[in-house]
C-alpha cells in the first residue's frame, strides 16, 4: 500500500538522473503514483531524458515536450496530459534557468534586464502559468510543489538573480495557495540544500557552499536528492492535507544557523 496509490500527476522537468525531478518521480512512483513527464525541447534532450527514466525503471511513462517560457508549449503539454490522464492530482515544478555568466560572485550589480526577465520568467512565472493551466484538471483538489533555495532569503554569493527568482517563486507559492485553496489544491515549496546537479554546477563558488554546509549545518552533512524526493512524497500525499503556502526546508537544518 503506497502513500500515492491511485494518484496521477505531472513532473517537470528531468534533465538527467541527477535531476531533483528524477528523484521526486522515483520516490513518488515507489509510493504508487503515476507520472507524466516534461522535457525541454532541445536537441538530443528527449533521448537523454528517456534514458534517465529507463535507469529509474519508469522508461515507459508518458513524456512530452514543455518549454515553460512559451504559453503555446505549456498548452500543448497540458493537452497531451489531458488526453493521457484526463484529470490529475499533483504538479511537480522542478525547473529553473538563468544565464550562468551572471551567476558569478561579484556580478549581481551587472545583471542585464533581459537576463533578469528570462530568469524570473522561466524560474518563477512558470509556476503561475502551470497552476493556471492544471488547476482545471484537478477537480478533486490536489497538491502542487516547487523547488526553492535559501538564496531566496539570504545572500549566497554567486546565486544572484536566481535568488531574486526564488524569492518570487516562494511568494507566488503563497498567493497561489491562497487562491487555489478553495478548490482544495495545496501549493507548497521545498527549499533544498545544495545538490550536485547540472543547474547547481552553473553557480559560481558552489564548491565552497557544499563545504560550508558540511561544517556548519546541524546534521554536519549535505543532503542527497533522495531526501528531497521523500519530502516531496509527503507534500504530494494526504499526509500533508493541512499544509499549504509553506516553504519546507530539506537542508540538514542549515537555515536555522546564524553563525
Ligand atoms: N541542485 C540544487 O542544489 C538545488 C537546490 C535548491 C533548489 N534547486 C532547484 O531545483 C530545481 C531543479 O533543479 P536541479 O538542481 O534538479 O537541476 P537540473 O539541471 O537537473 O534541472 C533543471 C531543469 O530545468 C529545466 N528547464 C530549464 N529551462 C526550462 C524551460 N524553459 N522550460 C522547461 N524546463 C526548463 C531543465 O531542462 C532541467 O530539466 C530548480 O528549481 C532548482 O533551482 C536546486
Amino acid at each position: 500500500m503506497g502513500l500515492l496509490d491511485g494518484k496521477r500527476g505531472v513532473v517537470l522537468n528531468i534533465a538527467n538522473d541527477r535531476s531533483i525531478a528524477w528523484h521526486i518521480a522515483n520516490q513518488a512512483i515507489k509510493q504508487g503514483a503515476q507520472c507524466a513527464f516534461g522535457f525541454l525541447p532541445l536537441e538530443k534532450m528527449e533521448r537523454r531524458v528517456r534514458k534517465a527514466m529507463e535507469e529509474g525503471g519508469f522508461g515507459q511513462a508518458p513524456l512530452f515536450p514543455c518549454d515553460v517560457s512559451s504559453d503555446e508549449s505549456i498548452a500543448a503539454f497540458a493537452e497531451n496530459v489531458s488526453k493521457t490522464y484526463g484529470t490529475i492530482d499533483f504538479v511537480v515544478h522542478s525547473l529553473a534557468f538563468a544565464n550562468k555568466d551572471y551567476l558569478q560572485i561579484g556580478r549581481f550589480t551587472e545583471t542585464p534586464r533581459d537576463v533578469f526577465k528570462q530568469a524570473l520568467d522561466i524560474s518563477a512565472y512558470s509556476l503561475i502559468a502551470l497552476a493556471r493551466t492544471f488547476a482545471p484538471m484537478m477537480p478533486n483538489g490536489g497538491s502542487m510543489i516547487c523547488m526553492s533555495y535559501l538564496g531566496a532569503e539570504k545572500v549566497i554569493p554567486g546565486y544572484n538573480v536566481m535568488g531574486v527568482a526564488k524569492a518570487a517563486l516562494e511568494c507566488a507559492t503563497r498567493y497561489l495557495a491562497f487562491e487555489l485553496g478553495e478548490k482544495n489544491i495545496r501549493v507548497n515549496a521545498i527549499s533544498a540544500g545544495p545538490i550536485r546537479t547540472l543547474s547547481a554546477m552553473a553557480v559560481g563558488g558552489i564548491d565552497s557552499v557544499f563545504e560550508h554546509v558540511e561544517k556548519k549545518s546541524p546534521l554536519r552533512r549535505n543532503i542527497d536528492a533522495e531526501e528531497v524526493g521523500k519530502t516531496a512524497v509527503y507534500l504530494l500525499s494526504d499526509l500533508s492535507s493541512g499544509q499549504t503556502g509553506e516553504t519546507l526546508y530539506v537542508d540538514s537544518g542549515f537555515n536555522v544557523v546564524g553563525l
